[in-house]
C-alpha cells in the first residue's frame, strides 16, 4: 500500500518511528511534511493527507500532532475520510475491523515511540471485517 503520512511541529517526534514500522512492513511512504520542529497549523497537513486518500493516489493516511484531537477533528471533514484517534491498540484494531479507518491520528504527547510502533502495525495489518459493519459505514 501507499500510505500518506503527515505531521505538526507536535508530531514530529514519533513521524521517523512510525516511517520504520511503514517500511518495514512493506509499504509506500508519501510524506506530507511537516520536516522539522517550527510551529506550524495541524490542519494544512491533515488537508495534504486526506486529499491523497481521496484522491485514490494514497490508501491510508496517517496523522500524528500532540494529541492526535486536532488532526481528527479536520480529517473527519473530509468526504471519504473515516479518521480514527487511536492511542492503544485495541482501538486500533477495531477502528480497522468494525470501522474501515482509512486515516490513523495518533499524539506524540500521549504515546511513545514503541507504542505507536504497535498501534501502526495492528492498523496495518487488520482487515476490515465487511457485512453488518459495511451497512453501518453506509449509513453515514
Ligand atoms: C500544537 O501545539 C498542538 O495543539 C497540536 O499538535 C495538536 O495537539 C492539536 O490537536
Amino acid at each position: 500500500m501507499k500510505i500518506a503520512i503527515g505531521c505538526d511541529h507536535g508530531g514530529i517526534d514519533l513521524k521517523e518511528a512510525v516511517c520504520r514500522v511503514i517500511e518495514e512492513l512493506g509499504h509506500q511512504i508519501d510524506d506530507q511534511g511537516c520536516h522539522n520542529s517550527d510551529s506550524v497549523d495541524y490542519p494544512d497537513f491533515a488537508k495534504s493527507v486526506c486529499a491523497k486518500v481521496q484522491a485514490g493516489q494514497c490508501e491510508r493516511g496517517i496523522l500524528l500532532c500532540g494529541t492526535g484531537i486536532g488532526m481528527s477533528m479536520v480529517a473527519n471533514k473530509f468526504t471519504g475520510i473515516r479518521a480514527a484517534l487511536c492511542q492503544e491498540i485495541f482501538s486500533a484494531r477495531m477502528s480497522r475491523e468494525h470501522n474501515d479507518a482509512n486515516v490513523l491520528c495518533m499524539g506524540a504527547r500521549i504515546v511513545g515511540a514503541g507504542l505507536a510502533q504497535e498501534v501502526v502495525r495492528a492498523w496495518l495489518t487488520t482487515d476490515f471485517a465487511g457485512g453488518r459493519h459495511q451497512r453501518r459505514i453506509d449509513m453515514f
